[in-house]
C-alpha cells in the first residue's frame, strides 16, 4: 500500500484539489489536514487530486496535508451489520453519537463501521479437506433472531479448507484457512471488505418473474414489482414517496431491507429510527430493525457524503444477496443524490449537461440500478438471491420532464407515478393508475395466476378496464352531464368508483389496512366485481340504477380492507350472500309492481 503525502492547494466547499499526490490513485480514500477529515479522490490531473471530502470543510487552508490511505472507498462487511444506522460512508451513527454525546457528528472522528470487540458465534458447515472457490459458504452466525449471516469465501480466494474452527470469535479473529494451490495460506475472519463503487459479483442474471409482494394492493395487482427489479416513484412535494418507501421497507417480502435517506428531511428519517425498532415484520413476529440496515444521510448533512452513501448502501445490499436472500434497497430520494453530483460537477468546474447536471448523469444512474437483479450468486452451490431497487424521485415542481426523471425513467422498469390531485384530494396511495405501468406485469401475473388464485390476472385485467373506461366516460360526463349516460355506463362508473375507494386507496397508517395478502386482494377484487355483474344482471331484469347504488351492501364492501386477515374467508362469505340476496330483493319488489 503506497502511501502519499501532499498539500492543500485550493478548498471550494467539499471539494479539496490536493497538490503533490503523484503516488496516489484514482478513488484512494484521504484524510484532509490535521483533522484528517475523510475524503475520496475523484479526478488526477498530474500529480494534483481532486478530493471529494465527506465531512464539513470549514476551516481548512492552503498547505495542510493531504495524505492518502492507498486503499478505495470500501465497505466493511461482516456480522453487526443488521440493525445499524450508519451515515454515507457507513460511520456507525448510534455509536459516534453515543461516543462523542453530541447531536453532530464531530469532524475526522474514527469509529469502526463494524464493531470490533463484540463475540459472534461461528458454527462451521463446510469440513478441512473440502476444495473451496470464492462464495462458498463455510459456516454460519445467527446475527440477529431472524437474520443468519452466511460466511463466505471472499472474491479472489480458492483453494482447500485447511482449518476452520468453530466457537465464540471477533469479526478479525481468523476462523478458517484456505491454502490456494500455489501454497498460499489465506486466513479467514468473519468480516470481508469491499470497494463500494464496483458491483460484487455473480454467475449469472435470472429472469425477473417471481414478485416482491408488498402488500399494497395498487402495487401487488396493478403494478407489480420483481424480486430482483427496479421501479421509481417520481411525485411531487407531498405526493406520498416517503409513505410508499416506508411501507415496502415494512412490508415488502424481503429478507433483508436496506434503506437510504438521501438528503431528505432530518424528521423524516427520525420516524425511520423511532417506527422500525417498534414495528413487528409480519413473517418473524420480531422487530424490523432486525432484518434493517439504514443509511442516513439527511439534507443537514454533508453533500458528498450523500453520493456516496448509495454506493454503500448497495454494496451491503449485494453482500446479503450473495448470501442468498432477498434483499430490499430504498433510496429517498434519489434526486438529492443527483443534485449532490451536480454540486461536485460544478466545482469541478465540468461542462455541465442538461440543467447543470453532469452529461453522465444517466450513465450514473443506470450503474446504479443495473446493481440490481435476481442472479445466482458465485460459489459452487449456485444459490438464488434478489436485490431489488426502488429509487424516490423529487421533481421540482412535479415536472417530470426535468432530467432526473427523464434518466430514471429510461432505466427502471417500474414507475409508480404519484398525482398531486390525487394525493390533494387525499386519496393514498397517490399513485395514478392511467400514467403508472410495470414491465414485469406479464410475467408477474402469470406467478400470480399459478400461485394465488388462476383468476387472478382475469380480475386484474377487468378492473383496469374498468378504471379506464371510467377515464373515457368522465370526460363525456363533463361534456354532456351525468344524465345523458346510460344506467350500464352509470353502473360501470360506480364500479370504478368502488375500486378507487374500495380497493386501491389504502390507509398507511391503519392497524389493518396498512398490509393486504394476495388472499385478501382476491376476495376484495371478486367482490367489486360480483357487485358489478350481478347488479348488472340486475339491471337487465330492469332494476333502476338508483336502487343498486343505494344498496347497503355496497358499505361493507367497502369496508372490507379493515377487516383482520383471520376473518376475511367468513366475511367474504357473508357479504357474497347478502349481496345476492339484496339484488334479488330488488328483482322480486320489481316484479311485485
Ligand atoms: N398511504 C398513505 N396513507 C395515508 N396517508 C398517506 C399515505 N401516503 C401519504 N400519506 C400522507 O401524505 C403525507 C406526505 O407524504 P410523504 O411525506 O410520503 O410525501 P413525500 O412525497 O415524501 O414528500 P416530500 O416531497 O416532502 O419528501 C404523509 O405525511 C401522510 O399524511
Ligand atoms: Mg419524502
Amino acid at each position: 500500500m503506497s502511501v502519499s503525502v501532499g498539500k492543500i492547494k485550493k478548498v471550494a466547499g467539499p471539494l479539496v484539489i490536493a497538490s503533490g499526490m503523484g503516488d496516489a490513485n484514482m478513488s484512494d480514500v484521504v484524510r484532509v489536514s490535521e483533522e484528517r477529515l475523510i475524503g475520496e479522490i475523484i479526478e488526477m490531473h498530474g500529480d494534483e487530486a481532486s478530493v471529494q471530502v465527506y465531512e464539513e470543510t470549514s476551516g481548512l487552508k492552503p498547505g495542510q496535508p493531504v495524505e492518502s490511505t492507498g486503499a478505495p472507498m470500501s465497505v466493511e462487511l461482516g456480522p453487526g451489520l443488521i440493525s445499524s444506522i450508519y451515515d454515507g460512508i457507513q460511520r456507525p451513527l448510534a455509536k459516534i453519537l453515543e461516543a462523542t454525546q453530541s447531536n453532530l457528528l464531530p469532524r475526522g472522528v474514527e469509529v469502526p463501521s463494524l464493531d470490533r470487540e463484540k463475540k459472534w458465534t461461528f458454527v462451521p458447515t463446510a469440513e478441512v479437506g473440502t476444495k473451496l472457490i470464492a462464495g462458498d459458504i463455510i459456516g454460519t452466525v445467527q446475527e440477529t433472531e431472524v437474520v443468519t449471516q452466511k460466511i463466505m469465501v471472499p472474491y479472489g480466494i480458492a483453494g482447500e479448507l485447511t482449518s476452520i474452527t468453530g466457537g465464540d470469535f471477533t469479526i478479525e479473529d481468523v476462523i478458517a484457512q484456505v491454502t490456494s494451490d500455489d501454497g498460499t495460506v489465506h486466513d479467514l475472519k468473519l468480516m470481508q471488505k469491499w470497494p463500494v463503487r464496483r458491483g460484487r459479483p455473480y454467475q449469472k442474471k435470472l429472469n425477473p418473474d417471481v414478485p416482491l409482494k408488498s402488500g399494497q394492493r395498487v402495487i401487488d395487482t396493478l403494478f407489480p414489482i420483481a424480486k430482483g427489479g427496479v421501479a421509481a416513484i417520481p411525485g411531487p412535494f407531498g405526493s406520498g414517496k416517503t409513505v410508499v418507501q416506508h411501507q415496502l421497507a415494512k412490508w415488502a417480502d424481503a429478507d433483508i431491507v436496506v434503506y437510504i435517506g438521501c438528503g431528505e428531511r432530518g424528521n423524516e428519517m427520525t420516524d425511520v429510527l423511532n417506527e422500525f425498532p417498534e414495528l413487528l415484520d409480519p413473517k418473524s413476529g420480531k422487530s424490523l430493525m432486525e432484518r434493517t440496515i439504514l443509511i442516513a444521510n439527511t439534507s443537514d448533512m454533508p453533500v458528498a457524503a450523500r453520493e456516496a452513501s448509495i454506493y454503500t448502501g448497495i454494496t451491503i445490499a449485494e453482500y446479503f444477496r450473495d448470501m442468498g436472500y432477498s434483499v430490499a434497497l430504498m433510496a429517498d430520494s434519489t434526486s438529492r443524490w443527483a443534485e449532490a453530483q451536480r454540486e461536485m460537477s460544478g466545482r469541478l468546474e465540468e461542462m455541465p449537461g442538461e440543467e447543470g447536471y453532469p452529461a453522465y448523469l444517466g450513465s450514473r444512474l443506470a450503474s446504479f440500478y443495473e446493481r440490481a437483479g435476481r442472479v445466482v450468486s458465485i460459489g459452487s452451490d449456485g444459490r438464488e438471491g434478489a436485490l431489488s431497487v426502488i429509487g424516490a424521485v423529487s421533481p421540482a415542481g412535479g415536472d417530470i420532464s426535468e432530467p432526473v426523471t427523464q434518466a430514471t425513467l429510461r432505466i427502471v422498469k417500474v414507475f409508480w407515478s404519484l398525482d398531486s390531485n390525487l394525493a390533494y384530494a387525499r386519496h393514498f396511495p397517490a399513485i395514478n393508475w392511467l400514467t403508472s405501468y410495470s414491465l414485469y406485469q406479464d410475467s408477474l401475473v402469470n406467478w400470480f395466476n399459478e400461485n394465488t388464485n388462476e383468476d387472478w390476472g382475469n380480475l386484474r385485467g377487468r378492473m383496469m378496464s374498468l378504471l379506464q373506461d371510467e377515464a373515457e366516460l368522465d370526460e363525456i360526463v363533463k361534456l354532456v352531464g351525468m344524465d345523458a349516460l346510460s344506467s350500464g355506463d352509470r353502473l360501470k362508473l360506480e364500479a370504478a368508483r368502488s375500486i378507487r375507494e374500495d380497493y386501491l386507496h389504502q390507509d398507511a397508517f391503519h392497524e389493518i389496512d396498512t398490509y393486504s395478502s394476495s388472499e385478501k386482494m382476491l376476495l376484495l377484487m371478486r367482490l367489486i366485481l360480483a357487485f358489478y355483474d350481478r347488479s348488472l344482471e340486475a339491471l337487465n331484469e330492469g332494476v333502476s340504477i338508483e336502487k343498486i347504488v343505494a344498496l347497503p351492501i355496497r358499505e361493507e364492501i367497502g369496508r372490507f380492507k379493515y377487516i383482520h386477515e383471520d376473518q376475511i374467508d367468513a366475511e367474504f362469505k357473508r357479504i357474497d350472500e347478502q349481496l345476492t340476496s339484496e339484488l334479488s330483493k330488488l328483482i322480486e319488489e320489481k316484479e311485485e309492481f
